[in-house]
């Protein structure tokens, strides 16, 4: 194991700000509608048992992650609350799913049908969601058909299905087809009372929707990151800090040229930092010669292009700049702060992948946590 002092690359992730959060997002919904932490992709970037865990201390309900390979991990890790797979699963893993009493999602009775005979098989009943497609068109039954189809399943004694969800597909851009697909589902949701509904995700509930049902399904939020700019006002922190190290510094004279494809040529004499980071870490090749990593609480940028190891930075404005000086690429330092939205929109994508992005041989610091000793 690293120390801090020869780390060179590395997250740290704030148990403080975690909780702070899930106490903000507590606050927009109503006391009786149970939250479920969603944990899938590493907790995303978080580090996937530390978070769960964290997150169960906290309070919430129950785990979404994507994949029974990630709900094993959970219940090896002593994980005890209820977890949802969020995507389909495969009819080779659904013993292993029923094994470990993670909570389907179904979306058709052939799927249901194959649970029904594996769970037999074990002496056990599996645990299942409904899903039904209101406009996503990704998982579930389309509304229409979702009635009868629910009855088929529900028929099956192998398969106890408790719960009846959707999932908006533009909550965070489009008011009216997201009311459309409320509208979509309320029927369903109203004849089935008895059972565990839910729809909204974070920018549902951040921007107070009030689709709440029984249960929400908070991934982005929970981590600090508000889905829209215009929730900037939730007062959300976010949890993850990405940072790295100066590696080298160097005088560079007017005309010479930087990193691969030499797309960068030297203005004026530059003072250069080589940081100890890139695209192999998960730190989008996008940003070169575009975004900027925080060096002694100041914006420095980015010249040239990213490489798989190591970036190379304008530190000229930097007084006192020097080797294992530590960069900020994503969160804060002094009074300077860079944030996933920012990175997300110039590496033309959105918050949620800048963050899954980061790569696994980032290790990950928890501070402040109460479950996970700081590092
Ligand atoms: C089915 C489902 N529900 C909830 C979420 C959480 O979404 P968000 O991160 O926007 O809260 C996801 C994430 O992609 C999801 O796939």
């Amino acid at each position: 194991m690293q120390n801090m002092q020869n780390r060179r690359c590395w997250v740290e992730v704030d148990g403080r700000a975690l909780r702070h959060n899930y106490k903000i997002l507590r606050r927009l919904i109503p006391r009786n509608t149970r939250v479920m932490a969603v944990v899938k992709a590493n907790a995303y970037g978080h580090g996937l048992v530390a978070t769960a865990r964290e997150f169960q201390t906290i309070g919430t309900d129950c785990l979404g992650v994507a994949n029974t390979a990630e709900g094993i991990l959970l219940r090896e890790a002593g994980i005890t609350l209820p977890i949802f797979l969020l995507s389909a699963t495969l009819p080779e893993e659904m013993g292993d799913a029923v094994r470990h009493a993670l909570t389907l999602t179904l979306s058709s009775y052939p799927e249901a049908r194959t649970l029904d005979r594996i769970a037999r098989r074990l002496g056990d009943q599996a645990r299942a969601h409904f899903k039904v497609d209101t406009g996503m068109g990704r998982l579930g039954c389309w509304h229409p058909h979702a009635r009868k189809e629910l009855a088929r399943i529900r028929s099956l004694p192998g398969v106890s299905v408790t719960g009846l969800c959707t999932h908006f597909a533009s909550a965070d851009d489009d008011a009216d087809f997201t009311q459309a697909q409320w509208q979509a589902i309320a029927p369903l949701f109203a004849e089935n009372p008895t059972m565990e509904r839910h729809a909204a995700n974070s920018p549902a509930v951040t921007r107070r929707y009030g689709f709440h049902a029984d249960l929400v399904r908070l991934g982005l939020a929970l981590y600090g990151v508000a889905p829209n700019p215009t929730d900037r006002d939730l007062g959300l922190r976010p949890v993850l800090t990405w940072k790295s190290r100066v590696t080298l510094i160097h005088e560079v004279g007017r005309g010479r040229t930087v990193s691969y494809g030499a797309t960068y040529r030297v203005p004026s004499t530059q003072r250069q930092a080589v940081v100890s980071m890139g695209y192999g870490d998960g730190y989008f090749r996008l940003h070169s010669n575009a975004s900027h990593l925080l060096v002694r609480g100041l914006r420095c940028p980015i010249r040239g292009r990213v490489t798989m190891d190591q970036i190379i930075l304008d530190v000229t404005r930097v007084p006192g700049c020097r080797v294992g000086d530590e960069v900020v690429a994503l969160g804060s330092q002094g009074g300077e702060e860079i944030q996933a939205r920012e990175l997300a929109l110039q590496a033309q994508t959105i918050p949620w992948e800048i963050l899954t992005n980061i790569g696994a041989r980032v290790p990950r610091l928890y501070r402040n946590f109460k479950t996970h000793a700081a590092v």
